[in-house]
């Protein structure tokens, strides 16, 4: 299996992983997959569910699960929970998935794309900035540590990132 093919999204929610992930895999005609969709899947139950029922263990465990499931789906273009990078096991894996490209993006721009959504258990909070302020904090490392590839999403319309991704992936493949 060349690993090297897949191509995987990491940052924080907001960031663009999942609309930007699909684009790359329809360009490059691979199949795409998003763990939180693989976890509704396999558990038949929504992401809300899981972290109301059995709680943000159960939930990252299954992260792990749906990973190690992926290893053997391949070229895929991976999108991942924004919580993923927690678990040293996780990061293992992802390293040895394929090439990740982390997906930034200022905190307004964040702020705003999350709160069209109310799907996201952690952030059914009332004070938002702050929640999502220190989720960066205690992640942002956890994406460098990993990312082959940083891409800032804030100010860059969409087609651009998709343009960016592609040429970034190109330039990846050829070192
Ligand atoms: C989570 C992010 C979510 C989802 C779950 C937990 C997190 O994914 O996995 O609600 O820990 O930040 P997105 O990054 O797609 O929102």
């Amino acid at each position: 299996m060349d690993k090297k093919k897949n191509i995987i999204f990491i940052g924080i929610m907001g960031s663009g992983k999942t609309t930007i992930g699909k684009r790359i895999a329809k360009n490059l005609n691979y199949d795409f997959i998003d763990t939180d969709n693989e976890i509704e899947k396999i558990t038949g139950m929504s992401i809300s569910e899981i972290f109301k029922k059995e709680g943000e263990i159960r939930f990252r465990s299954e992260e792990t699960h749906a990973l190690k499931r992926i290893v053997n789906k391949t070229p895929v273009v991976i999108s991942t929970g924004a919580g993923i990078v927690l678990k040293n096991q996780n990061r293992e894996i992802l390293k040895n998935l394929g090439t990740i490209i982390y997906l930034d993006a200022d905190i307004d721009t964040i702020i705003e794309r999350v709160s069209r959504n109310k799907k996201r258990p952690l952030l059914n909070v009332n004070n938002l900035r702050e929640t999502v302020e220190k989720l960066i904090a205690e992640r942002r490392e956890l994406y460098l540590e990993i990312a082959d590839i940083v891409i800032d999403t804030g100010l860059v319309r969409f087609e651009n990132v998709v343009n960016i991704v592609e040429k970034e992936i190109k330039k990846n493949s050829l070192l």
